[in-house]
């Protein structure tokens, strides 16, 4: 088990948002969080990310506790997080946003990001302001690979993007799980879920309401009419 979330708590000031969330999973496993806009997804990223602390519950990532860690001694253990936003710095280019998660020791050097994303390199030297909505993810994903990630959390990467930049994005996912990095994916586009995913979590209103594999998941309408709505895909 590389991921061990045991019953955490989120709150935002008063408001109880996380209701003791429950999830595992297996090294190289890519798993979904699915749930409705508000359920807690984001929440619950970044609650494992240590960019808010969860107040009760445990995280154990490879065997070690993570409650109290700072966020970016959480991510030099190898949990890398690409937020919804991105967090590309504006006004430092391309090349210098990659650098900033930079570590030696990560099979994704400079190099290699720029082979697996060549538009990077075509970029490299404009301003993360300059650049289109994919291609910040790009760059969000570039820079998370360059720090070594054990376990990738994307939340909405492909949220907005052109159908042919999905398709690249998703391809490069697979890639990177080929690479034996877990990744713990929320998307509500559940054809690139199915495409993607070993199993799927749902979340609603802040507590794990389903867990299945794949292929019960992709074969049960009901579960998304129930838990996803329409209108969803
Ligand atoms: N910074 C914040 N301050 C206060 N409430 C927040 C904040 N971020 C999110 N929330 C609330 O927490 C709940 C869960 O949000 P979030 O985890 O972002 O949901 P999801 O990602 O599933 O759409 C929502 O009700 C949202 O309004
Ligand atoms: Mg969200």
């Amino acid at each position: 088990m590389i991921l061990d979330v045991q019953d955490i708590h989120g709150f935002y000031g008063k408001s109880h948002i996380l209701q003791g969330v429950t999830l595992q999973f297996a090294e190289g496993e890519t798993v979904t969080l699915l749930g409705r806009n508000g359920a807690g997804k984001s929440t619950t990223l970044k609650a494992i990310a240590g960019v808010v602390a969860p107040q009760r519950g445990t995280v154990t990532f490879n065997g070690a506790k993570l409650g109290g860690l700072p966020s970016h001694k959480i991510a030099s253990r190898g949990v890398c997080f690409v937020p919804e936003h991105r967090g590309i710095f504006r006004l430092l280019t391309v090349e210098e946003n990659l650098r900033l998660g930079a570590r030696k020791d990560s099979p994704w050097q400079l190099d290699d990001i720029y082979r697996i994303f060549p538009r990077l390199k075509e970029r490299r030297t404009n301003g993360g302001a300059q650049l289109s909505g994919g291609e910040q993810q790009m760059l969000a994903i570039g820079r998370a690979l360059m720090n070594h990630p054990r376990l990738l959390m994307l939340d909405e990467p492909v949220e907005g993007l052109a159908p042919v930049i999905v398709e690249e994005i998703v391809a490069q996912l697979k890639l990177i799980r080929q690479a034996g990095v877990a990744i713990l994916l929320v998307e509500q586009n559940l054809e690139v879920c199915t495409q993607l995913a070993d199993r799927h979590y749902i979340i609603e209103q802040g507590v794990i309401v389903y867990s299945g594999d794949n292929a019960s998941f992709a074969a049960d309408e009901s579960i998304k009419d129930r838990y996803l709505g329409v209108g969803v895909v």
